[in-house]
């Protein structure tokens, strides 16, 4: 038998570098351990269900379906509702759902409005080129009304409802009369649309990255007759945040062209397409969702059309496009802002032609 002798500092390094071994593997282990266990207890969000209606369904449902309105761990369940002449299309839309496997949608096939959490309702009679919006006016305060009436009796209590379909504001007002179980303050429309275009403008003027514009306002309605708003807004520099107004240095086209150009943005798309906007409408509906159910960021507001609290001496009973910021799944109107006299005629006079629409609308139901 032979014997070898080690020397004692090699057999304390050898035991030593055993011991750190072992200590490595169990605690590789224990951490599988425990990665595995929290995926066992993982729960999944109860998913949400939005009802789409109407033809940029095409557009924002995949947008949807990816996360980029609720976020991108939260199960939805879309419900899709379009007039009858569009019931072979939805069919093919509801194939493509399913051939685009996407992980975060749920299949559920039960009437279109039941227990609906959110409602983007983007159905009604299509402006073409050359109509007012005022001229879709008698057909859609129709079909607001019957979709109103299947929101009040099938849609969850809290449903917050986006209203895009124009006019906007107006058959969104038509809306909350008809389905009065809903919360005023749940029924809005879309003005993030002519938000982000005027956000879109000014970068472009400036030649910034967009996200580096914020608190632009849109007042009023999402008509040519709206006022998109610069006097608060800032862009991001080197230093801080500089006044738009400053950067810009050119009030000739801030109280023009600026504004022309973001009124009349909806009519140029569809002289050029013979189609309204779809891709920027659907994506600025993720956002007016996704700001009101996940919060707008820190100093930063945005532009929804809300019922009227007689705000900034706008008339209550209006829905008037305001900038707001959202928390916890509410909305305020930010208080406080300075209206210069160019603003305020501006702000009054699309307030009056919602107060026309009111009464237009009101005397088509009758
Ligand atoms: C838009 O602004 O692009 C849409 O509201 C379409 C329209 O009718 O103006």
């Amino acid at each position: 038998m032979e014997i070898m002798f080690i020397p004692w500092e090699s057999v304390e390094a050898k035991m030593l570098l055993q011991k750190c071994v072992v200590v490595l593997i169990c605690v590789s282990l224990f951490w599988k351990i425990i990665r595995y266990m929290c995926d066992l207890l993982k729960v999944e969000k109860e998913p949400i269900t939005i009802l789409i209606t109407g033809q940029i369904g095409y557009a924002l449902v995949p947008m949807i379906a990816r996360g980029a309105m609720l976020g991108p761990d939260q199960p939805v369940i879309l419900h899709m509702l379009d007039i009858e002449p569009a019931a072979e299309s939805l069919k093919g839309v509801k194939m493509e759902l399913v051939d685009a496997a996407f992980p975060l949608l749920k299949a559920d096939v039960v009437e279109a409005c039941k227990d609906v959490n959110i409602a983007v309702m983007v159905g009604g009679f299509p402006r073409k080129e050359g109509m007012e919006r005022k001229d879709v006016m008698s057909k859609n305060v129709s079909i607001y009304k019957a979709q109103a009436s299947a929101l009040e009796q099938h849609a969850a209590r809290d449903c917050k409802v986006l209203v895009v379909a124009n006019p906007a504001n107006t058959n969104a007002l038509i809306l909350k009369e008809y389905a009065p179980s809903i919360p005023e303050k749940n029924i809005t429309c879309l003005t993030r649309l002519d938000h982000n275009r005027a956000l879109g403008q000014i970068s472009e003027k400036l030649n910034v990255h967009v996200g580096d514009v914020k608190n632009v306002i849109i007042w009023g309605n999402h008509s040519s007759t709206q006022y998109p708003d610069v006097n608060h807004a800032t862009i991001a520099t080197g230093n801080g945040e500089t006044p738009v107004r400053q950067a810009v240095n050119d009030d000739n086209w801030l109280n023009n062209e600026f504004i022309s150009v973001v009124q009349q943005r909806g009519a140029a798309i569809i002289k050029a397409r013979k189609l309204s906007s779809a891709l920027s409408a659907a994506s600025s509906a993720c956002d007016h969702i996704r700001d009101w159910v996940l919060g707008t960021p820190k100093g930063t507001w945005v532009s929804m059309g809300v019922y009227s609290d007689g705000s900034y001496g706008i008339q209550s009973g209006l829905i008037y496009s305001f900038p707001v910021t959202c928390e916890k799944g509410e909305w305020k109107i930010v208080q406080g802002l300075k209206i210069d006299e160019f603003s305020r005629e501006k702000m009054d006079n699309t307030a009056q032609e919602l107060i026309e629409e009111k009464s237009l609308a009101k005397s088509c139901l009758t």
